[in-house]
């Protein structure tokens, strides 16, 4: 989808398609800017509200022919509810289901005007583009048939030239965090017969060439050869070979921070010998929505330059059960030294989890470490398949993550760590037992992953009920939603401006606490 600006009174716009959007006010009584549509158009606007009862609750939308009066066939009307209420999540969903209906009714090109008066126009411009890419996002390389009905281009209409420049930049930013969503999307959706490790390994390669990234990616071998025991335990029981993949992103000027953000690679979760039932194996290509999303993030920092360092690290691997795999039982060592008693196979996430933040500690050494795994059904159990859970050992770091989901418009939800609830993971054997008991199982595995994070700021996000939808949602069709992409996104950005003021080049490479 080709995204474009312009300047130009809305009866004027030439396009398949006009969006609007109004307000309950606005639906009781039309606005100069919609009157003149109105009038423009013989009062149909007026009439076709008033035939609907169209009372612009957020989420509903209408739309009227008017070819034979405007120079765009379709008017689009997409309710935004009171002005009061409209956030940019109002205003992502009003767009993503107002260009849904254009393209349902054979626009190719749909202008939208900047609604949403309350809130700062790059931001509205960021949302309305990010509703629209996301909203009519299609997986389809699996099929013989393809979608006729496609938006080619999206014009971003301006009230006027001084806004323009702000909307241009919004819908900048809009694009480079939709287009990185469905690029993490389209990872999840291929299925694991495709996306294996190996596979996983060149998508990091060709993300890193020509976007002056740095790629590691280390094989069987070299993991072993830094002590990677949990990781390599759960890559046993696989043909396929696991890869240890390190991304690096560095900004030209000084940086602020340095980051690193680790994502859960299982690019298919079997249970191992501990094996699931068919029904709840039956998603588990979804088990790398993490590293996906990391991906998908490093792949979009040059194009947005914050001024942090960012690590990106995915320990990928399926986990399966065969002749070679390991056992309950089996006592593994991760890189920290850390043994770890095999209480169940099928907690394999935080073995690998183990090792890529034990390998973050020691070899990249970051003042801060966000971990992303669809880790825990327990999590899902809690807060439901809308929303993400988080935990961490640093309340500033929380605090600002929550902050940047919110903008986002991701639901997530801080999570405690319950230290008396760590006795549950000794072993009679080792230092370390990888399961606990039912009850609490996010909150076990968060305490499993802590004793890895060290003395490291480190936050973690369980995934497993936001990677994946079983139904359509505002923002996206059934099956992968590259969840967490967009809060990370905003996350990085917001360190550059708070953290550059500060950022003495003599000091670069000094930890220094998040403020
Ligand atoms: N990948 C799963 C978690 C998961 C479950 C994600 C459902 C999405 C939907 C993870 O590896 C797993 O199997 N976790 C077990 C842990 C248990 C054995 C302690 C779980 O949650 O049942
Ligand atoms: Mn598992
Ligand atoms: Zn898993």
């Amino acid at each position: 989808m080709k995204i474009s600006t312009l300047t130009k009174p809305l009866a004027e716009v030439t396009a398949d398609a006009l969006l609007i959007g109004l307000s309950t006010e606005d639906a009781a009584k039309l606005p100069t800017t919609l009157a003149v549509l109105d009038r423009a158009t013989g009062g149909r606007l007026k009439s076709v509200l008033d035939a609907e009862k169209f009372q612009a609750r957020a989420g509903q939308v209408t739309h009227l022919h008017i070819a034979d009066r405007m120079p765009f066939g379709r008017l689009i009307v997409a309710g935004i509810g009171p002005r009061r209420g409209v956030t940019p999540d109002v205003l992502r969903r009003a767009g993503a289901g107002g260009v849904r209906r254009a393209r349902d009714l054979g626009a190719r090109t749909v202008a939208v005007a900047l609604f949403g008066d309350r809130l700062p126009p790059e931001r509205r411009a960021q949302a309305l583009v990010e509703g629209a890419v996301l909203g009519t996002y299609t997986f389809d390389r699996y099929k013989k048939e393809k979608p006729d009905k496609l938006i080619d281009e999206l014009r971003l209409v301006a009230p006027d030239a001084r806004q323009q420049r702000l909307v241009t930049e919004g819908a900048r930013t809009g694009e480079i965090f939709a287009n990185a969503t469905a690029f993490a999307r389209d990872l999840v959706n291929a299925p694991a017969n495709d996306v294996h490790p190996t596979h996983l390994a060149e998508v990091a390669t060709e993300v890193a060439h020509g976007r002056g990234l740095k790629v590691n990616v280390y094989e069987r071998a070299e993991c072993a050869e830094f002590g990677m025991g949990a990781f390599l335990g759960v890559a046993a029981g696989s043909e396929q070979p696991p890869k240890f993949i390190h991304l690096t992103y560095t900004p030209s000027g000084p940086a602020a921070r340095r980051v690193a953000v680790i994502g859960k690679g299982i690019t298919f979760d079997a249970g191992g010998l501990d094996l699931k039932p068919a029904d709840g194996m039956l998603r588990m290509k979804d088990d790398m929505s993490g590293a996906a999303a990391v991906l998908a993030v490093m792949r979009a920092l040059p194009d947005l330059s914050p001024s942090v360092e960012v690590h990106g690290l995915i320990a990928a691997t399926e986990n399966m059960p065969s002749g070679s795999a390991f056992r309950p039982g089996d006592v593994l060592r991760a890189m920290n030294g850390t043994t770890i008693e095999i209480g169940n196979t099928d907690a394999e996430g935080r073995l690998t989890l183990a090792d890529a933040l034990a390998y973050a500690g020691s070899r990249v050494k970051p003042d801060e470490v966000v971990d992303l795994a669809t880790l825990t059904g327990a999590c899902v159990v809690a807060l439901g398949p809308l929303c993400s859970g988080l935990f961490a050992n640093d309340n500033r770091l929380a605090n600002r993550l929550l902050s940047a989901a919110e903008a986002a418009g991701e639901k997530l939800w801080r999570l405690p760590l319950i230290d008396e609830y760590r006795e549950n993971l000794k072993s009679d054997v080792a230092d370390l037992n990888n399961v606990g008991p039912r009850g609490g199982g996010a909150i076990t595995a968060a305490l499993f992953l802590k004793e890895f994070a060290g003395d490291m700021p480190w936050a973690h996000f369980d995934i497993a009920g936001p990677a994946f939808t079983e139904k359509d949602l505002p923002l996206g069709p059934k099956g992968a939603t590259g969840i967490a992409v967009r809060t990370l996104l905003t996350y990085l950005m917001t360190l550059r401006g708070s953290a550059r003021a500060r950022s003495g080049s003599s000091q670069r490479r000094a930890r220094r606490r998040p403020r």
